[in-house]
C-alpha cells in the first residue's frame, strides 16, 4: 500500500515525513476537533514535530510495529489511520484514526479502517484487532460498532488526553470473524 485508490475521492497512502508541512497544518487547525480525545495535539507546535512523528511511523513501519496510512479526500490529506503496537507473539494490533472535522460524518474513516483491517490479516502477524475508544466519543465508538467488532471491557481511567480522563473501551474483532 504505498498509494491506494477506495473510491469516490478517498485515498490512503503510506504516511510518510515528505507530508510534513500538510499534516502540521491539518493539525493546526483541527486543535478544537482533536485534543479533546487525543494526546499529541498540544506537542505538536510545528512541522518539525509533524516530521518527527512521521520518521517515527516510518521506523515503527520497518521493524514491523505499525503502520500508518494518510488519508487523502480530492486529492487533499484529511486524517491518519494506523496499525499500532502490531504484537506478534500475541498477535493484535489496535487501530486509530482521526479527521479533518470538515471531512468528517461521510464514512471515509469507516471506510478506511475497513481497509486497514484487510491489510492487518493479509500481511501481518495478527488475528485480532482492537479498536479502544472513550465511551463519549461517540462517533469513535460508532466505527467499530458500524464494522461488527465485539465490545468487550471496558478498562476504567485508562485514556488521557491532555487534561481529560476517560475510560478506555476495548472493541475486538477476530479474524474468523471479519468477512472480508
Ligand atoms: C471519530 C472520527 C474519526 C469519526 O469520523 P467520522 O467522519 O464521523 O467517521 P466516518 O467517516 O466513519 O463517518 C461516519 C458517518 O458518516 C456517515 N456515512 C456516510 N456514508 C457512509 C459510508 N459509506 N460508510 C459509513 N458511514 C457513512 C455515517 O452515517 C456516519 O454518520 P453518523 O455519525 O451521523 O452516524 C472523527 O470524528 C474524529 O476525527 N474525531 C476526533 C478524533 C478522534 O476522536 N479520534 C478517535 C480517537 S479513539
Amino acid at each position: 500500500m504505498l498509494r491506494e485508490d477506495l473510491g469516490g475521492g478517498l485515498e490512503l497512502s503510506l504516511a510518510v515525513p515528505q507530508q510534513a508541512e500538510a499534516l502540521y497544518a491539518l493539525v493546526d487547525r483541527n486543535r478544537d476537533h482533536l485534543r479533546r480525545w487525543l494526546p499529541f495535539v498540544d506537542a505538536t507546535r510545528s512541522p518539525d514535530d509533524a516530521r518527527a512523528f512521521l520518521e517515527g511511523q516510518l521506523r515503527g513501519l520497518i521493524e514491523g510495529r505499525s503502520l500508518t496510512a494518510a488519508l487523502f479526500f480530492r486529492g487533499e490529506l484529511v486524517g491518519l489511520a494506523s496499525l499500532n503496537r502490531i504484537d506478534p507473539v500475541n498477535r493484535t494490533t489496535a487501530i486509530g484514526y482521526w479527521i479533518d472535522e470538515a471531512a468528517s460524518g461521510q464514512g471515509l474513516v469507516t471506510r478506511a479502517v475497513r481497509r486497514l483491517i484487510d491489510l492487518a490479516f493479509q500481511h501481518f502477524p495478527v488475528d485480532r484487532v482492537e479498536i479502544h475508544c472513550a465511551p463519549d466519543n461517540v462517533p469513535s465508538c460508532k466505527i467499530p460498532e458500524r464494522l461488527g467488532f465485539t465490545r468487550e471491557a471496558v478498562l476504567r481511567r485508562a485514556l488521557r488526553a491532555h487534561e481529560f480522563v476517560d475510560d478506555r473501551v476495548v472493541w475486538g474483532l477476530l479474524r474468523e470473524e471479519w468477512p472480508g
